[in-house]
């Protein structure tokens, strides 16, 4: 026996969606999305607003902290100057002062260190647990049409690299660059006021070092955009391929893919070897800027020490002074990394975050008028739709169609005839560029989205199945059925007898081992998710590929029932599905080119006679 002609030989979208992609000039083919001006910071301070109050605090804890720790060295000049030339004198009390003053400060910063530590780990772990779950809803709220365009890799390293770039940020560097801007505040003005000559020889080291800053900040800003666009591309290769990886193999595409993630993965390792190098430049030319200031003023101050001009307690408080101002600089290098990362970690998410829904939710929705009779059909009308994808050109030119509530259609065509566009319009994944989806006289755009997933549903040849059981994911229809009703749409698809047979039955994990299920089985499933769903218009676009002709048969037998009262799009991928419908349309580019009866059809000279003339001599 030979197979019969299939219809319109099936193409796997995503096959086709690549080049779709790669389209010049598509916005989406760059990592950072055309962003409104000023979003990223508008971004950050909404991150940052509903926590003014501790913000404050943790600065605050930070300030007492940093006057603590800079008392240290004054300590030691009065000591030097005063207590120790007292206590020579037998009075004791100066020196002990000294010293318990010096441990208080010290047990005064380590607790201030600690609570500021604690505080501000509690601001910055809510402002990424409300940033990653902003980029999760918002994503998960965009349009279809965004997802075809956005690939999961690049939302993966949204959601990972770029929030923990941001988590880096506010772990180490602000903390980095407030100690920084604090100390500096405090050393100059202590310098200054031991001795005004040291003082200002000090604050002139500043100018260079501001340079050195300033120059570091630009060239690594442009090396950190290009290593975090690298690392994003390491992400969506290795997502996109382990996605592929049936094609991978099919295709033998292993050696081809090593060969394009060594390239991607090796620019990655450069971008990193370029910013480690701007690091050594700046590390190296600071601590020149800071070693010869500390050299000026030791000798200087060394000078005037023996020609009795400056006490030795006050060169000592300065020495130790400058040490403090200069360690931190390369701590500030540092925080300028992690700004930089984090600077073009938060312009991507807020490019992503501004993104609008191109399939918007209505502003006043409507409800849909109460069914009349007892049958759940609604009526589908197209009045006037013209529709092309964003990426290409118009796929339905004026399309009118008008389907009676109850009525069961077959939709034929060749392949790319836009079968899967209609049922797509109709399910309102995307909205027509001109015209009307009505259902039952509402405009699809005006309905609620719980109105419209209870108005139509699809089931598609991909056949998703979730993580978690058998039953979980035939739920999905109606979150609230019961287990009897579970089984009762499974048993009317024709489903019980295998899922019976897996090993914890309805429980099984379809993740876990044994859990595996065949291509036909997840299309059983996805019946008994649609029909438990039970919508008023039922799409199945070429839902039974996946099934053998026994397969389609049962499932048919049980359409005829399940469809029984609903109206149906049926987009029929072997012609024997034609035999249930009431009505055939045949598609030809976007245009219906043959409408009627099947029989009528079949009697007729038309496209679908010769299709099912063929069709019929291939069975005999
Ligand atoms: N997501 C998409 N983006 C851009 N073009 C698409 C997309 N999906 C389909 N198309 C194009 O629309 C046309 C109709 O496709 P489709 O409706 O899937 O046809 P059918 O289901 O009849 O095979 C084809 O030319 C196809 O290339
Ligand atoms: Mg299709």
């Amino acid at each position: 026996m030979t197979a019969p002609p299939t219809a319109p030989p099936a193409t796997a979208d995503d096959e086709r969606e690549p080049e779709v992609r790669a389209k010049a000039g598509d916005p989406f083919d760059r990592d950072v999305l055309p962003t409104p001006p000023r979003a990223t910071s508008a971004l950050l301070r909404s991150l940052l607003a509903p926590m003014k109050a501790r913000v404050a605090l943790t600065s605050f804890l930070l300030l007492l902290q940093q006057a603590a720790v800079q008392a240290g060295p004054l300590l030691v000049a009065y000591a030097i100057d005063s207590a120790v030339p007292a206590f020579r004198d037998d009075r004791h009390g100066p020196l002990i002062a000294v010293g318990v003053t010096y441990l208080l400060c010290s047990v005064a910063s380590g607790g201030l260190q600690y609570a500021f530590v604690r505080a501000s780990a509690r601001v910055n772990q809510d402002v990424l647990l409300d940033l990653r779950g902003r980029i999760f809803r918002h994503a998960q709220a965009l349009s279809v049409d965004f997802h075809e365009r956005y690939t999961s890799g690049r939302l993966i390293s949204r959601s990972t690299t770029d929030v923990e770039s941001l988590r880096e940020l506010l772990n180490e560097g602000l903390q980095e660059l407030i100690t920084v801007i604090l100390s500096f505040v405090y050393i100059s003005a202590m310098l200054l006021w031991l001795d005004l000559g040291l003082g200002a020889v000090a604050v002139a080291s500043f100018l260079p070092l501001y340079l050195l800053v300033r120059n570091y900040r630009r060239r690594a800003g442009r090396v950190y955009t290009l290593r975090s666009t690298a690392i994003a591309a390491v992400i969506v290769k290795f997502v996109e391929t382990m996605n592929g990886i049936r094609p991978v193999r099919a295709f033998r595409r292993e050696a081809a893919n090593d060969a394009e993630f060594a390239v991607l993965n090796k620019r990655h390792e450069r971008t990193n070897g370029d910013a480690l190098l701007e690091m050594a430049r700046y590390v190296v030319g600071s601590r020149l800027v800071a070693n010869t200031a500390v050299a000026l003023i030791v000798l200087w101050g060394a000078y005037r020490v023996a020609g009795g001009s400056l006490e030795l307690g006050v060169l000592a408080a300065a020495v130790l002074y400058l040490r403090r101002l200069y360690d931190p600089i390369d701590r500030l290098g540092m925080f300028l990394n992690s700004y930089q990362s984090a600077a073009a970690s938060l312009e991507k998410i807020a490019g992503l975050l501004a993104q609008t829904p191109s399939v918007p939710e209505p502003v006043a929705p409507r409800e849909l008028p109460p069914l009349e009779s007892e049958h759940p059909g609604r009526e589908v009308v197209f009045d006037g739709v013209r529709f092309g994808y964003r990426t290409g050109g118009e796929i339905l030119p004026r399309f009118d169609l008008s389907l009676p509530a109850g009525q069961t259609v077959a939709v034929v065509g060749s392949t790319g005839a836009g079968k899967s566009t209609l049922a797509k319009l109709l399910a309102r994944f995307y909205d027509p560029t001109a015209g009307r989806v009505l259902l039952d006289g509402v405009d699809l755009r005006d309905l609620s989205v719980p109105e419209l997933r209870r108005g139509v549903v699809m089931v598609t040849q991909e056949a998703f199945l979730f993580s978690g059981t058998v039953a979980d994911n035939i739920a999905i229809g109606r979150p609230d059925a019961s287990r009897e009703e579970i089984e009762r749409a499974a048993k009317a698809i024709g489903a019980h007898e295998f899922i019976s047979a897996l090993p914890d039955g309805y429980d099984t994990d379809v993740r876990k081992r044994g859990g595996r299920i065949s291509a036909g089985q997840r299309q059983l499933v996805a019946f008994a998710r649609a029909l438990l769903a039970d919508p008023a218009v039922l799409i199945l676009d070429e839902a039974t590929s996946s099934l053998d002709i026994p397969g389609e048969r049962a499932v048919q037998r049980a359409m005829s029932t399940v469809l029984h009262g609903r109206t149906a799009v049926v987009i029929a991928h072997r012609l024997s599905t034609v035999e249930i419908a009431d009505r055939v349309l045949v598609m030809e580019h976007g245009r219906i080119v043959e409408d009627g009866p099947p029989a009528e059809l079949i009697a007729g000279t038309g496209r679908f006679a010769d299709l099912h003339r063929a069709w019929r001599d291939s069975l005999a």
